[in-house]
């Protein structure tokens, strides 16, 4: 390598360990060697949760004789981006070399030249990529490029692992409106706490590294009031470094929501409430700082679909649900979601424990599929993305 390459080098220690300890597999066909590496670079590019935005986040990885000889992330907006990196650790070994990139490189001058002339300036033989860039400078204009200087570009390996790396970003430049993740930490006999009104800790440290990554994409974190009763969560980000926590939103048809609470003040919250709620509560809650939003119900239940429209008016177009199991129940039997993350630990609840879901949904109007799975130290999280949203996305992208 040469120096100037070295000088732009991002040390191995910058890169954090936890991706060691991740080892992830789609659901797409098998542990292929295209997949195996796509894999990883996703794991690599979840390690910038919260910090690249309103980029995507993107890993990439150079191998040639099934080593590999580069790889990076885009680490922060307006920082370098993950194919660059990635190329310049391996250096002139990158030529011939296959380039594994989980997101279509870029054709377009911004903070940084266009990663599309420095793949081919380095002589990649081959790039694979999940899916192409929703991006309207890039979709499809960077494998053209590529693909007219004869360089081979392979397209679709690990498509859903990657559409839910960066849902909010795909389903935002598409124009198909915010972006809603099911997120819920669950026991091997399926029950999200050990009894009712109970509040525990399901999962180890990694994986709730893990889930304050996806807090981390998502403008919004909402919960159910009986949770926040039970659990009083942080809906933070405390486990990664210098990332903004999103905006608590609690799901609150009686305005039942404590008048003082650090939310109030200091995190813009909002309270998604019935149109009967008390008017005085909604006067007090106001008043102490939070933002509260009347929505349709049906049977006392507020109406989801309106909700999470109203959440995007007040620029809260990204929202992760973290249960409890109504709230949960509510989201999938509306169909409103399009990813959902499923965080298992080893362990058994038996007969006292509440149960992910309140009520049945078939496999039809369920509409999932896998997208795959990560061993995350001693815990599994199981990743699946709505059908309805993925048609949605690879319709309009190809
Ligand atoms: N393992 C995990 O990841 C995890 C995560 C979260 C919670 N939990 C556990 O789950 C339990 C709480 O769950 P929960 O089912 O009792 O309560 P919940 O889902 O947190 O909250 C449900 C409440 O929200 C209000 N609500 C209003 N509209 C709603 C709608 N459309 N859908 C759903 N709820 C609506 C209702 O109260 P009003 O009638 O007052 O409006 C309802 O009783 C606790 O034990 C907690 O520890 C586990
Ligand atoms: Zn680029």
């Amino acid at each position: 390598m040469c120096d100037a390459h070295r000088d732009k080098t991002v040390p191995l220690s910058d890169i954090p360990e936890s991706v060691d300890r991740v080892t992830s597999f789609g659901a797409d066909g098998g542990c292929r060697i295209d997949e195996f590496f796509i894999d990883r670079a996703i794991d690599f590019a979840w390690m910038a949760a919260g910090k690249t935005q309103p980029n995507p986040l993107v890993g990439a990885l150079v191998v040639k004789d099934g080593r590999i000889l580069g790889e990076g992330y885009h680490q922060k907006y307006g920082e370098d981006h993950a194919e660059s990196i990635a190329l310049e650790r391996a250096g002139e070994s990158a030529r011939g070399g296959t380039l594994y990139v989980t997101l279509e490189p870029c054709a377009h001058t911004g903070n940084t030249p266009p990663c599309v002339d420095e793949v081919i300036s380095n002589g990649v033989g081959r790039v694979v990529i999940p899916t192409l860039d929703p991006d309207e400078r890039v979709n499809g204009r960077g494998v053209r490029m590529l693909r007219e200087r004869g360089i081979q570009v392979d397209i679709g390996v690990r498509s859903d692992r990657a559409l839910l790396l960066n849902m909010a970003y795909f389903k935002s430049k598409l124009g198909l409106g915010p972006a809603v993740t099911l997120k819920i930490a669950m026991t091997l006999d399926g029950k999200i706490a050990s009894r009712r009104g109970q509040r525990d800790d399901i999962t180890g440290t990694e994986a709730r590294r893990m889930a304050h990554r996806l807090r981390a994409v998502h403008e919004g974190v909402l919960i159910g009031i009986e949770t926040f009763v039970t659990d009083s969560p942080q809906l933070d980000c405390r486990l990664l470094d210098s990332v903004d926590p999103p905006v608590p939103v609690v799901i609150d048809g009686s305005l039942k929501f404590p008048g003082r609470h650090p939310w109030l003040d200091r995190r813009q919250m909002v309270i998604l409430t019935s149109k009967d709620a008390p008017e005085e509560r909604e006067a007090a809650l106001v008043r102490a700082g939070a933002r509260v939003v009347r929505c349709g119900t049906s049977e006392s239940a507020i109406d989801i679909a309106e909700a999470v429209a109203e959440l995007e008016k007040r620029g809260v177009s990204s929202v992760l649900v973290e249960g409890g199991r109504k709230v949960f129940s509510s989201f999938v039997e509306a169909g409103v979601w399009d990813g959902m993350f499923l965080f298992v630990s080893p362990v058994l609840f038996g007969p006292d424990g509440v149960g992910l879901a309140d009520r049945a949904v078939g496999k039809e109007n369920l509409g999932a599929r896998f997208a795959g799975a990560s061993v995350v130290s001693g815990d599994v999280v199981v990743s699946l993305i709505s059908e309805k949203t993925r048609s949605a996305i690879l319709d309009r992208l190809s």
